[in-house]
């Protein structure tokens, strides 16, 4: 709990920085309605007329590293793309509607450096809401995504690495796809990840090492799919040099209903989650496959899918998996023995375990 507080005083200070959405005096402000939005960069107007996506791109491309637009606005970009170059603050402040660019993200930052979206509040279908590879001191703060489909926050598997992303509190509700999904990031500190009726996963940590995350919190997350509103995949938190000393460490973890609520897998691992409250999940509560140096140092599980220690046979087993928890209303399974598990249950569930 001590970790989760010191999260939420380092997004105080960033956020004090300008306030609130809009506040202060941005160096470029979007405004309209309708069919009519014009772009002012000082005194100077950079856009006017009918174009919401022209207006906010021109309102970007006028303005320097350090300085800030704030689209104020509200509008559809429809299935196109912004895109924000290195050091500039992007706030959303009315609701961007979005269409979906395939392959794309409606709004995107790829090879940067410094770039910090404070708010925003976005709506739509999008292929990807938010994209990102190749950044650098990336900041998100208070993202709001209300989607019809789609996946909310991606940074691609196959692209430049990024380092040092912070983001504050995102909440995604609706998405087709995850929430968030991360590959490639050295350093990462998440604030809180919400996600509500999500089709895949709530957060998705690939190849991402030195992470904290305060909370995960998912309701009706991967429901009828083997995702979950907590998901390490594809050699998550696996240092450069191949070993899984501990360097992701998550706060709390809330899952109720959906499909897993904890799922580690490909070789995954060098995670403490501190604490979890999981209830009624339609797939496996925790399922824990070819991961190393796990440990979930305490928390309740109630109903739901069987807790699983599990293994298949392209990876090593697990190993050095350590698992303090009440079960209750559920039963735990471990099959085959990981290595080095350790596990203090309570609680009535029935166990079947090495
Ligand atoms: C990003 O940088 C990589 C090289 O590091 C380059 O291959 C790629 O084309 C760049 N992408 C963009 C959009 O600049
Ligand atoms: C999300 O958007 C839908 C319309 O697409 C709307 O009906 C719903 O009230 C919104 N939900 C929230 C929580 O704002
Ligand atoms: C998340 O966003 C929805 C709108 O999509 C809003 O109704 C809800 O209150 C937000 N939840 C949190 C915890 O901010
Ligand atoms: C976006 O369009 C592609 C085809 O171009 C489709 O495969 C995908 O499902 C669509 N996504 C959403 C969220 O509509
Ligand atoms: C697990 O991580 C802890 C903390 O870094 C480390 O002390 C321990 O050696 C690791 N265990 C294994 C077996 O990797
Ligand atoms: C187990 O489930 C029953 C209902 O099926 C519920 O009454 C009870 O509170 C649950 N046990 C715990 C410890 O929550
Ligand atoms: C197993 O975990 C408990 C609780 O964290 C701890 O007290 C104990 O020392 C551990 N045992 C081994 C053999 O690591």
């Amino acid at each position: 709990m001590a970790r989760f507080s010191i999260l939420t005083a380092v997004f105080a200070l960033l956020t004090t920085v300008h306030g609130q959405c809009g506040s202060g005096t941005p160096d470029s402000r979007v405004t309209g309605s309708g069919s009519s939005f014009t772009a002012t960069t000082g005194s100077r107007t950079v856009y006017s007329g009918s174009d919401y996506r022209a207006a906010i791109q021109s309102a970007l491309d006028s303005i320097s590293s350090g300085q800030r637009v704030s689209v104020i606005a509200s509008g559809s970009i429809g299935a196109n793309s912004i895109t924000i170059s290195s050091g500039k603050i992007f706030e959303g402040c009315g609701t961007i509607n979005v269409g979906n660019k395939s392959g794309r993200g409606a709004i995107e930052s790829l090879n940067t450096s410094g770039v910090q979206i404070p708010y925003l509040t976005m709506t739509g279908n999008p292929y990807f809401g938010l994209r990102f590879y190749g950044t650098r001191d990336l900041v998100l703060g208070k993202i709001t995504m209300n989607l019809s489909g789609g996946l909310g926050i991606r940074f691609d598997r196959d692209a430049a690495a990024n380092s040092n992303v912070k983001m504050d509190v995102i909440n995604v509700t609706g998405a087709g796809s995850h929430a968030v999904e991360t590959w490639n990031i050295d350093g990462l500190t998440i604030n809180q990840v919400i996600a509500r009726n999500v089709g895949e996963s709530g957060l998705l940590l690939q190849k991402t090492t030195n992470a904290r995350v305060g909370l995960v919190d998912g309701n009706n997350v991967a429901a009828g799919t083997g995702y979950a509103t907590f998901r390490m995949a594809n050699n998550n938190g696996q240092n450069s040099n191949g070993n899984y000393n501990t360097n992701v460490y998550i706060d709390k973890v809330v899952s109720r209903g959906g499909g897993r609520g904890i799922f580690c897998v490909s070789q995954s691992g060098g995670v403490v989650i501190t604490s979890i409250d999981l209830a009624n999940n339609g797939n496996n509560a925790i399922l824990i496959e070819n991961c190393y140096n796990v440990s979930i140092q305490g928390g309740t599980v109630n109903g739901g899918g069987e807790v699983r220690l599990a293994a298949r046979s392209e990876f090593p087993n697990n190993r050095d998996i350590s698992i303090t928890l009440r079960v209750d209303n559920n039963s735990v399974r471990e099959s085959p023995c990981g290595d080095n598990t350790n596990w203090t249950l309570t609680g009535n569930a029935a166990k079947n375990i090495c």
